[in-house]
C-alpha cells in the first residue's frame, strides 16, 4: 500500500486527531485491507505483505524507523536471522492472527484475524520468512520440546534447572543448572553445574557436583524434512566431593550425537547416543548410552498453552566383557507456563525396567527459561 490517504473511520475524526500516527498505523492496515470475497483471485504473498504489513515492517522487513512510526515499541528486523529463525510458524501465526498480546508482545502489533483470511495470513508470513534467506540458521520448528534426560539437537539460548528426587533408599535430591548459549547459526556452548543433597545415614550432606562444559554443533538441518542432526563434546571435571557421593573423582569425556525428527500430527522423535570415556581407566570403564524420546504437542485453544506428553527410553551399558544393559523409561509432561512460551516446566518419573536391584524410581522435574525470548518476569 503506497497511499495512506485518510479514510473515514467509524470513530470519526477523533482517531486521526488524538495520538496521530500510531493509531493511524494500527487502523490503516485493518481498514484498508478488506477480506477478499470468494472467487476473487488470491493475492500473492508480496501483495498481502505490502497491503497489511509494510506500513510498520517496511519494504525490506527491517522495520519503519521509530520517528516515522510515532510509537516507541521497536519493530523487529526480519532480516536479522538470529532473531527471525527462532520462532516456529505457529507462534508467528498466533501473533499475526491474534495480535502482539497473543505472545505477550505489544498490541501495536495488530490482530489480523478479521482483516485477512487464514491463507492470506500464511502468505504474509511466507513473505516475512523470505527476509532471512540464510539457510545456515535452523528454523524454530526444529526446536523440539526438551525431554528430561535426552539432549536436544537444536542449538539454543536457555537456562534449565533440573531436580531429581530419589525418595527411597538413602533419600537424595540432585539439582543441575544448565546454561546454554548459542554461537552464530549452528553452534552452542554450555555449562552444567550440579548441586546435591543426600541423606548419608548420619545426617544430610550437600555439595557441588562434577561441573561440565560442552560444545554442540548442528551438522545438518532441513525444516522441510523436519530433521536436525548435531554432534556435541562434553568434558565433566572432578569438581565434586567423591566421599560425599557428589563427584566421580576423575574426568569424563563425553562425545555424543543428537537427532531430532518432526513426525506427522505434531509428533516428534529425538535421539541421543554417545560414550562416556573416563580419564582413569582403573577407576571406571567406558560406558555407552542411547536415549530415544517420542512425544506429541497439543495447543490449547489453537494458539494457547502447549502441552507435550513424551516418553523416553534410556539404555546404557559398560563397554567391558559381558556387562548387562540397563533400561529405564521416563514418562513425562512438558507445559509452557508464560504467554510468550519462553518459560516451561516438565515433570516425569524415571523408572528402571531392567536389573532393578538397587536402582530406584526417581521423580524428575525442570524449569526452563528461553532467555533470548524475554526476561524471567516478562512475557506473562
Ligand atoms: C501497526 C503496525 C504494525 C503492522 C501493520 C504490522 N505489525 Fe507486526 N509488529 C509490529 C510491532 C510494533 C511489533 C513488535 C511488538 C513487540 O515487540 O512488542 C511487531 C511484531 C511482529 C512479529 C514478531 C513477533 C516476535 O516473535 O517478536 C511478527 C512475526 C509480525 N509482527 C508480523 C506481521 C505481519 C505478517 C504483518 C502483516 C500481516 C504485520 N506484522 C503488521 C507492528 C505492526
Amino acid at each position: 500500500m503506497t497511499s495512506t490517504t485518510p479514510r473515514r473511520s467509524r470513530f470519526g475524526a477523533a482517531v486521526i486527531a488524538v495520538p496521530p500516527l500510531a493509531l493511524l498505523l494500527l487502523w490503516v492496515p485493518l481498514a484498508a485491507v478488506p477480506r477478499q470475497g470468494p472467487g476473487a483471485p488470491a493475492r500473492t504473498p508480496e501483495q498481502v505483505y505490502r497491503a497489511a504489513c509494510l506500513n510498520c515492517h517496511g519494504p525490506h522487513g527491517t522495520g519503519v524507523p521509530q520517528p516515522t512510526l510515532g510509537f516507541d515499541v521497536p519493530v523487529p528486523d526480519f532480516t536479522d536471522c538470529s532473531f527471525a529463525t527462532r520462532e516456529p510458524d505457529a507462534d508467528w501465526l498466533a501473533v499475526v492472527s491474534d495480535g502482539g498480546p497473543a505472545r505477550a508482545f505489544s498490541k501495536l502489533m495488530p490482530a489480523f484475524r478479521d482483516a485477512l483470511t487464514p491463507e492470506e495470513m500464511r502468505a504474509a508470513l511466507t513473505y516475512v520468512r523470505g527476509f532471512c534467506a540464510d539457510e545456515a540458521w535452523p528454523r524454530g520448528e526444529l526446536n523440539l520440546p526438551r525431554p528430561l534426560v535426552t539432549e536436544k539437537a537444536f542449538p539454543e539460548d536457555e537456562a534449565v534447572l533440573t531436580t531429581a528426587v530419589t525418595p527411597e533408599g538413602g533419600t537424595s535430591v540432585a539439582n543441575k543448572l544448565v546454561y546454554e548459549k548459542r554461537l552464530g547459526a549452528r553452534s552452542q556452548v554450555e555449562i552444567v553445574v550440579p548441586y546435591g543433597f543426600r541423606d548419608s545415614g548420619a545426617g544430610w550432606v550437600n555439595g557441588i557436583g562434577d561441573v561440565a562444559f560442552g560444545f554442540k554443533r548442528s551438522l545438518y538441518h532441513d525444516h522441510r524434512k523436519g530433521s536436525i542432526f548435531s554432534v556435541t563434546g562434553e568434558v565433566v571435571l572432578p569438581t565434586g566431593d567423591e566421599k560425599d557421593g557428589f563427584g566421580k573423582g576423575y574426568t569424563v569425556f563425553e562425545p555424543f550425537v543428537t537427532f531430532g525428527q518432526i513426525l506427522p500430527g505434531d509428533a516428534f522423535l529425538q535421539f541421543q547416543g554417545g560414550v562416556e570415556i573416563p580419564s582413569d581407566s582403573r577407576k571406571a570403564d567406558k560406558e555407552a548410552f542411547w536415549r530415544t524420546t517420542f512425544g506429541r504437542s497439543f495447543s490449547q485453544n489453537v494458539y494457547g498453552r502447549t502441552w507435550s506428553p513424551m516418553v523416553e527410553f534410556l539404555g546404557f551399558r559398560e563397554l567391558e566383557g559381558n556387562r548387562p544393559t540397563y533400561w529405564d523409561v521416563v514418562p513425562q509432561m512438558q507445559v509452557t507456563l508464560s504467554t510468550r512460551q519462553h518459560i516451561m516446566a516438565n515433570v516425569g518419573v524415571r523408572v528402571p525396567v531392567s536389573h532393578r536391584g538397587g536402582r530406584r524410581t526417581q521423580l524428575i522435574f525442570y524449569l526452563l527459561w528461553d532467555w533470548f525470548d524475554g526476561p524471567l518476569a516478562g512475557g506473562w
